[in-house]
């Protein structure tokens, strides 16, 4: 069973127009696992899913304009891995339309990961970069 996650001020970015997406991410994620635990009604879980997809994308138009804006040397690969999320995502999205009973369990630890190695890893390489170049939002 995929355990729910903690939400740590370590990962706050300094810009608020990410820290929200990102806190708000966290709660879709985590709805999503209380959801299997749960075991709550399919059409739910659609939607919170097609809820995720489109936060997700408007939180990766977020990143990919500060990451420009700073000139951000690693904004390619970067914004690779937010295509790769997107990819997954959506081949979930199709398998779990289709009826696919183990999905659920493999989208929760992806999600989970995904949480773990790009939000807590690379925005957080991200982060040091707008701190070292004293980077403003605007
Ligand atoms: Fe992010
Ligand atoms: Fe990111």
């Amino acid at each position: 069973m995929v355990s729910l996650m903690n939400w740590s001020d370590d990962l706050l970015t300094g810009i608020e127009e990410i820290d929200d997406q990102h806190r708000n991410l966290f709660l879709l994620i985590n709805r999503l696992i209380l959801h299997k635990r749960t075991h709550g009604p399919r059409e739910n879980l659609l939607d919170v899913l097609h809820v995720l997809v489109a936060y997700s994308q408007a939180h990766f138009r977020s990143e990919d304009h500060h990451m420009a804006a700073s000139e951000y040397p690693l904004a390619r690969s970067h914004s690779h891995e937010h295509l790769t999320f997107t990819k997954n995502i959506n081949n979930f999205m199709i398998d779990y339309e289709r009826g696919d009973e183990e999905l659920s369990d493999k989208m929760l630890i992806f999600l989970r990961k995904w949480w773990v190695t790009h939000v807590a890893e690379s925005d957080q390489m991200f982060v040091k970069h707008l701190k070292e170049t004293g980077y403003i939002p605007s």
